[in-house]
């Protein structure tokens, strides 16, 4: 299978080009190859290749500098996904879409599921939701991947805090947003499983389990052995531009429902990250 991974720099990118490369005949692309916001070059790019499935992986993902920045976050998160969307339909590949748990509100007390309404916060999460919707509305063969709080390769939560550990005296967390940390190498094999079911739709895929940014941090500390003092703090005193869902915890029902993959307790999958990086 021919496939055409945008975003391939990235985290997410960098794993799925990965597990792909294995089986299938793979072209990741760069920023600098190809900007996904200029409509054309992508129609032009996807037609000479012709993939059978495209996976969308580039975005604006600095939550507040969406924020800060409302039209570049439509015009990448939005209009570069409609870019995607019609290069697909017009080359008839199957389309991946990865979205995020930021497309929800936030005011629930139980995990979100496919089926609940959203209700995005931030600018972030509604132009990313906006991406969700061009993929429905442009493409019958899609999958969209909705996941949370990533790490991997690259810049993320995890290694901001090893590099704060080594540079301060005791660090300040947030403790009033809960989600579920995800390991960017599962959630790339969780995609390759999905892609060959043929099961359209949308899709929950982040680890199992949930926990707050301040018991995150104090879980990387407890497996590194770094004895640091960890303060837990509101959001509201930490004053990021762009508001965050308190709970954006997610279920992975329609994955496990119809027996595609069953991803693995978060705890789990840090433990195995911090060993091997
Ligand atoms: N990170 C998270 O916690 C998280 C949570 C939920 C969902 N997601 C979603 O998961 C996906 C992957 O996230 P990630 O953490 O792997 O992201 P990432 O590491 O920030 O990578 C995103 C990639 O997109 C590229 N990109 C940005 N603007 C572009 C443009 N105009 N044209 C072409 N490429 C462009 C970036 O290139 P440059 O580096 O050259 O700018 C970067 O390589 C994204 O769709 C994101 O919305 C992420």
């Amino acid at each position: 299978m021919k496939v055409v991974i945008t975003g391939a720099k990235g985290q997410l990118g960098q794993e799925l080009v990965k597990v792909f490369d294995d089986e299938h005949e793979v072209t990741g692309i760069y920023k600098d190859d190809l900007d996904i916001t200029a409509a054309g070059k992508v129609k032009d790019f996807i037609s000479s290749i012709k993939p059978d499935l495209v996976i969308h992986c580039a975005a604006m993902t600095n939550v507040d500098g969406c924020e800060g920045d409302p039209d570049m976050a439509y015009k990448v998160n939005a209009f570069g996904t409609q870019n995607i969307a019609v290069a697909c339909q017009k080359v008839d590949a199957e389309m991946v879409y990865v979205s995020t748990d930021f497309v929800f509100a936030g005011d629930k007390d139980e995990p979100y599921i496919e089926f609940d309404a959203t209700g995005p916060l931030s600018v972030y999460g509604k132009s990313k939701l906006a991406g969700e919707n061009y993929v429905r509305n442009l493409l019958n063969r899609y999958y969209i991947v909705r996941t949370a709080w990533l790490y991997g390769e690259g810049h993320n939560f995890v290694r901001t805090m090893l590099r704060l550990a080594e540079e301060k005296e005791y660090l300040e967390v947030v403790d009033d947003q809960v989600g579920t940390p995800t390991c960017a190498k599962e959630l790339a094999i969780t995609i390759s499983k999905l892609v060959g079911t043929g099961l359209y739709g949308t899709y929950h895929a982040s680890n199992n389990g949930s926990c707050s940014w301040y018991e995150f941090a104090r879980k990387i500390f407890k497996l590194k052995g770094i004895d640091i003092e960890v303060k837990p703090i509101t959001s509201d005193k930490l004053g990021r531009p762009a508001r965050r869902p308190a709970y954006s915890v997610m279920r992975n029902f329609a994955l496990e429902s119809q027996g595609i993959y069953v991803m693995r307790d978060w705890e789990e999958a840090l433990e195995e990250y911090l060993e091997k990086g």
